[in-house]
């Protein structure tokens, strides 16, 4: 058998990115464009997204984007709607709309609660939500979801609701994997271990944080948000098409050797 490399590339096909405006989200953008893809970059951030919107553009990326708060289910409704107007048919999704509130909750504040949850989970779950159906109706497609490490080693997160609401991901994902595979959509879950982003901050830790993160991680260093991005292209395109239900972690071999204990 014969594997054309066309497969690992998305040409011609849409694919819409939450919490683009940088980060994983961004760099997941920036490797769609590159992989031939109609790009539609989602966030809450004006000012950003629209920087990041006009590199893509520069990159030679047919981009569409839309302020979106990905917890307001009907913003997410008008802007899936505009995105299949303007760029056709959603074949790909990648849902990196994401928060990490560090730093004690004590009380069990409910906003705290709302804010993480609502973002994290509640913000999946509404762009799956849009999606899905419109997924079916056109023939399939594939969704990829971010979980954490943290889901599955909550002792490595400064909080239990972020921790919370990455498993909750992860089981939102791997259960509409179940239930949406007859329609030829596929979804599976990447848990980045610790990437340098302004979300983590790793770029500014102090020396003795980041060799203590260097030396738990077998490849001797955080990842960068290319290195999350790649994997999610892959997950999207053909190349991957018996791959559904899955969870990866990207993160450098972390999870096969134990993690760190950041600080508060
Ligand atoms: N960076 C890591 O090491 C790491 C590890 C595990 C999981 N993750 C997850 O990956 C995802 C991306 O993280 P990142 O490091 O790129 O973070 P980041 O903070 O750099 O980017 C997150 C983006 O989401 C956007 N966003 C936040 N709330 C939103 C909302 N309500 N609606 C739309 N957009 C919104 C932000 O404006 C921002 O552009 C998150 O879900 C995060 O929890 C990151």
């Amino acid at each position: 058998m014969i594997v054309s490399h066309d497969k690992f590339r998305l040409d011609g096909r849409t694919v819409v990115i939450s919490g683009a405006a940088r980060g994983l989200g961004a760099a997941t953008a920036a490797a769609c464009v590159e992989s031939g893809a109609k790009v539609a970059v989602f966030d809450v951030e004006r000012e950003q997204l629209d920087a990041t919107t006009q590199l893509l553009r520069e990159r030679g990326g047919e981009v569409e984007s839309v302020e979106v708060d990905v917890t307001d289910r009907d913003q997410v409704q008008r802007a899936i709607n505009h995105i299949v107007a303007t760029l056709g048919d959603i074949w790909g999704v990648f849902c990196a709309a994401g928060v990490n509130q560090r730093g004690a909750n004590e009380d069990y504040a409910e906003a705290f609660y709302e804010r993480v949850v609502g973002i994290n989970l509640k913000g999946t779950y509404n762009v799956m939500g849009e999606v899905l159906p419109l997924m079916r109706e056109s023939g399939g497609g594939s969704i990829v979801t971010i979980s954490s490490v943290a889901a599955n080693r909550p002792g490595e997160s400064s909080h239990e609701v972020y921790a919370a609401s990455k498993g909750g991901v992860l089981s939102l994902s791997r259960a509409a994997a179940v239930r949406w595979g007859k329609h030829g959509i596929r979804i599976n879950t990447l848990s980045p271990g610790y990437i340098a982003t302004d979300m983590t901050g790793i770029a500014s830790f102090p020396t003795e944080l980041r060799s203590a993160l260097d030396e738990v991680i077998p490849l001797g260093r955080p990842g960068e948000p290319e290195e999350v991005a790649w994997p999610a292209v892959f997950l999207m395109t053909d190349a991957a098409q018996y791959l559904s239900g899955m969870v990866f972690p990207v993160d450098g071999g972390a999870d096969a050797r134990g993690g760190v204990k950041f600080p508060d």
